[in-house]
């Protein structure tokens, strides 16, 4: 299938904007590409019917090698403009992602199942990320340095790694795009981006946004395919590639840290969370089940941030959870498409069995089952529903606190005091996000210090924006998104020694 870019353009601004079509292209090397070198191709499913909703050249080592060379021509040219320069390119592409709003969304819940207004949500978020870091690409500052000597001067300046690459994942198909590309454009880097095999075509979406907004060729390209060990490892033997940022589980990031040795390629890794979620007995009880309910369930459950170990203070546990469950029980389950719809289908059926399990693993080990606890297959197109649900006496020997469950599952834990649940909280390998609920100001300053965690809502269930510093310590991984940290991710820090200034 060899069309001219005009149908592209006219595709990705016209038809797809206002109808159900799907762009069935890769974007490599700044052209489209209907036909792989592989002959290849495979499909992209809707989880909530299991219908086929595109069918996709299967991308490989080959076109990850042309992205590669594209990128690695047009990056010096983008990196020589002013951030000006680069920033009003950015902003058109912000700017299309509002424009298109709805049909970026509807895209992303046919192939990813979440609730069409968080699916708006999600573009609104992506857009920001450009924005913002397309400002804050006009203040990567340099330094001087009092020097030792009367005839030497220490500067200190900045520059852009060069060729980066980006492995996302299908849980925010949008924004976890532009969080990583948002900050590599504006400090005049290049990057090849492997999306998640199940969520492909919200990433082509960006790439016709970001074309349609005037991105110079081959600094973009959008390589998807089932071979994700090919596609991987070409990314990281190839040492053009200075950077790589990936989110994911912690076990591949581990298995990337080690690739990334051989080419001493800069890491940002995103990984796997566990997060606790605190309430005291002195907490704004509405506050504090709203944020429950707003982290435990956005996107069914399905994001490495969730609230995964919820502990109640023991007093007012069983009320905790009875309000939890009224509120989980309220929220209306099915094709997220449909206005109303709250829950959708988890992503692929290997999900729900996970779910299924560590639900039978709690109920065996002495939890009690306060709402769902099942499939919901009965009344709907596939196997990937499953009920909101909350337990309740979950303790330590049940799989729900021992590994991220990725559903929509609230498992309470009582405690009995602060030094206790610190210590509970902490006892995992995890470090990325982390909750609490109190009205005690000692006790909010007192958790902010000793919560082992990289992002910390205090009396707050959704942190993330695109202007704070998004990560993890310990397995969860190192590296920033969002902020000016986020931008640092793609700069390199020169100095240099200016000597015989002397007359
Ligand atoms: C994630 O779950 O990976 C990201 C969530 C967020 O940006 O809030």
């Amino acid at each position: 299938m060899d069309r001219p870019l005009e149908f592209h353009r006219r595709h990705a601004a016209g038809r797809a904007a206002t109808n159900a079509e799907m762009i069935e292209e890769l974007f490599v090397g700044g052209g489209w590409l209907g036909r792989v070198a592989s002959g290849k191709t495979f499909e992209v499913t809707n989880p909530a019917n299991g219908a086929t909703i595109a069918v996709l050249p299967d991308g490989g080592r080959e076109e990850m090698q042309t992205a590669v060379d594209a990128a690695a021509a047009a990056q010096p040219e983008w990196a020589e403009r002013t951030a000006a320069d680069r920033a009003a390119i950015m902003r058109s592409a912000a700017h299309l992602m509002h424009e298109r709003k709805e049909h970026l969304a509807r895209v992303m819940t046919l192939e990813q199942g979440k609730p069409i207004t968080e699916s708006r949500g999600e573009i609104v978020y992506a857009a920001s990320f450009v924005e913002w870091f397309a400002e804050e690409g006009k203040r990567v500052y340099g330094e001087t340095i009092p020097a030792s000597f009367p005839d030497k001067r220490i500067l200190v300046i900045k520059r852009p790694v060069g060729v980066t690459a980006a492995i996302t994942p299908w849980n925010f198909p949008a924004a976890m795009i532009t969080r990583k590309l948002g900050p590599a454009l504006a400090a005049g880097c290049a990057m090849v981006i492997k999306p998640a095999r199940l969520t492909p075509l919200s990433a082509l979406e960006m790439a016709a946004i970001f074309e349609q907004a005037g991105l110079p060729k081959g600094l973009l390209s959008v390589v998807v395919g089932t071979d994700t060990s090919g596609i991987t490892s070409f990314i990281m033997e190839d040492e053009r590639v200075r950077k790589l940022s990936f989110t994911g589980s912690t076990e591949v990031g581990k298995l990337l840290m080690k690739q990334a040795a051989d080419t001493m390629k800069r890491l940002s890794l995103e990984l796997g969370g566990h997060a606790p979620f605190i309430v005291f007995d002195d907490a704004d009880m509405e506050a504090a089940l709203e944020g429950a309910l707003a982290s435990k369930m956005r996107n069914m459950g399905q994001t490495c941030v969730c609230a995964n170990r919820i502990f109640v203070q023991r007093d007012v546990a069983e009320e905790f959870a009875e309000r939890l469950a009224e509120k989980m029980s309220a929220m209306k389950v099915g094709d997220g498409l449909e206005e109303g719809v709250t829950v959708g289908p988890l992503v692929e059926p290997k999900a729900v069995e996970k779910v299924e399990h560590h639900v039978q693993d709690a109920l065996e080990k002495g939890a009690k089952l306060v709402v769902g606890g099942e499939r919901l297959n009965a009344n709907y197109g596939t196997e990937n529903f499953y009920a909101p649900t909350v337990l309740a006496d979950a303790d330590e020997t049940m799989l729900v606190a021992k590994e991220e469950t990725f559903g929509p599952v609230a498992a309470i834990m009582p405690f009995d005091n602060e030094d206790e649940v610190i210590e509970r909280a902490n006892d995992t390998v995890y470090g990325l996000a982390a909750y609490y609920f109190t009205r005690d100001v000692g006790r909010v300053v007192r958790l902010m210090e000793k919560l082992e965690y990289g992002t910390i809502g205090a009396n707050d269930g959704m942190p993330s924006t695109a202007q704070a510093p998004f990560g993890g310590l310990k397995e969860s991984g190192f590296g920033r998104e969002g902020g000016h940290q986020g931008l640092e991710e793609y700069l390199d820090t020169k100095y240099v020694s200016l000597g015989g200034v002397a007359r």
